[in-house]
């Protein structure tokens, strides 16, 4: 087996391995120093960070109604009473956790300066994802001198629980639990959690606890128990996709304060908002495109941001996510993508299932390996178009049913049958045999 190919990241890295593709071949003269040229090169960028998602900008534009709807109920432990729990909804980029932590440090600052005992307690649960871990890691983010660390692993979670109470009732005051992404962990370890940390008022002495769950997923309530749901859902906040127009506002704000004066020419902003107002109004998606079009800039020695950067960015941000999704296929799923794309390479449009399984069977002859059932391989194109790698449309043809018809959709500037010879070399010989295909099944 061949070791999967490492490529560039611009998702959070940057162009840096790019920058340093320049050297390759470059002869370095004695005395010089290879970093020597990237000292004197001038930078697009004021501050790289601010354009970056981990980055909680001071202002929030389009945020009015939700800062307001978790600030009213929030003001409540301001009061010494405590707040409802709520669930916050969104797809992905909404700006969702950038809210919830921008109100919950404004409260915090409030409750300082008049003298009020207000904490809040934030977990991601993607990064923390079991029970046991999000207790322990809020139980730790209140550890005293004299108290000992809960261990990594290892306690009943009752008495994780337990210390925590403990460790809230030392501190006293009002406590705002926020779970973000609280749909991941659900999904994985059921609602143990929330039922337990919305019950907690009940033993709680000296202190009272508000939950705040964060979902990117729109059917959360669909898997909480009834009761959990009834619970938590005491206010529930929906964070509308933002709109192209909204996208713009957003990216002016954070470019003004990220990147030089004068530099993105017409058009840019409009065209990164656009493209991200189609990825569902998703407003990490225009940052990445606005901080990867200005790092496409600055490696072409461009004094300006240009449209054709960010349409190089958007090729380059696609491919960063699809070859990692081609890939970490599993080996099944790698095996019909072939098919599929066996198929085209014999110039088939709108392929069948029959086609598919057909290439797929030699496929599994070449690799003595015993094919699964056609029904199984249609399950398994279903996923393939669930990812995204190919369309599957039904089409509905008279008395006879429905078929499929497949294509591919993986982006031009990524080249499917090298990325899958290069995650494995069984693949790489599978691409080199002789398949007989039939034409049209
Ligand atoms: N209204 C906004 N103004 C400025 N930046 C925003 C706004 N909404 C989202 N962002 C930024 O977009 C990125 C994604 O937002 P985030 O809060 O992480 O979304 P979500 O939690 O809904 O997935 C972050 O960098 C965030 O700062
Ligand atoms: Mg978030």
């Amino acid at each position: 087996m061949r070791g999967t190919r490492t490529r560039l990241n611009y998702g959070n890295a940057g162009l840096e391995s790019g920058k340093s593709n320049k050297y390759i071949g470059r002869v370095n003269k004695v005395g010089e120093n290879i970093f020597d040229g990237f000292k004197s090169k001038n930078s697009l960028f004021l501050n790289k960070e601010i354009l970056r998602h981990s980055y909680t900008p001071e202002s929030l534009p389009h945020r009015d109604q939700e800062i307001q709807s978790l600030s009213y109920n929030l003001v409540e432990a301001l009061h010494g009473q405590i707040p409802s729990n709520m669930i916050l909804y969104g797809l992905t980029g909404q700006g969702k956790t950038a809210t919830t932590n921008f109100v919950c440090s404004q409260l915090e600052e409030k409750g300082q300066s008049i003298g009020k005992n207000v904490s809040t307690l934030i977990v991601n649960c993607r990064q923390i994802d079991t029970q046991y871990r999000v207790l322990a890691n809020m139980g730790n983010s209140l550890l005293q001198q004299d108290e000992i660390e809960i261990p990594f692993t290892g306690w009943p979670n009752d008495r994780v629980l337990f210390e925590l109470s403990k460790r809230m009732d030392n501190k006293g005051g009002v406590f705002i639990i926020v779970l973000d992404e609280i749909d991941h962990l659900v999904k994985k370890a059921g609602d143990d959690i929330l039922y337990n940390l919305t019950n907690m008022n009940s033993t709680l002495k000296n202190s009272r606890a508000c939950v705040i769950g964060i979902s990117n997923d729109l059917k959360f309530t669909d898997y909480l128990d009834p009761r959990v749901r009834s619970r938590l859902g005491q206010l529930d906040v929906l964070f509308k996709p933002y709109s192209a127009g909204q996208l713009q506002d957003i990216l002016k704000n954070r470019a003004s304060a990220g990147l030089k004066q004068g530099i993105i020419k017409e058009g840019v902003i409009e065209l990164c908002s656009a493209i991200a107002a189609q990825e569902q109004g998703d407003a990490r998606c225009a940052l990445d495109l606005l901080r990867v079009s200005a790092e496409m800039a600055e490696r072409d020695n461009s004094e300006f941001i240009l449209q054709h950067h960010v349409r190089t960015a958007h090729n380059q941000i696609e491919a960063d996510q699809i070859i990692p999704t081609i890939q970490s296929l599993p080996a099944q799923q790698k095996l019909v993508l072939s098919a599929i794309l066996l198929n085209e390479r014999f110039g088939m449009k709108n392929i069948k299932t029959g086609s598919v399984y057909d290439i797929y069977k030699q496929a599994c002859r070449f690799n003595n390996q015993a094919p699964v059932t056609q029904r199984h391989v249609s399950g398994l194109i279903s996923n393939l178009d669930m990812l995204g790698l190919i369309n599957a449309k039904k089409v509905f043809k008279g008395r006879g049913g429905a078929t499929k018809e497949i294509n591919s959709c993986i982006p031009a500037n990524v080249d499917p049958i090298e990325v899958l010879s290069q995650s494995d070399e069984v693949f790489e010989e599978l691409f080199k045999k002789k398949y007989n295909h039939q034409g049209r099944l």
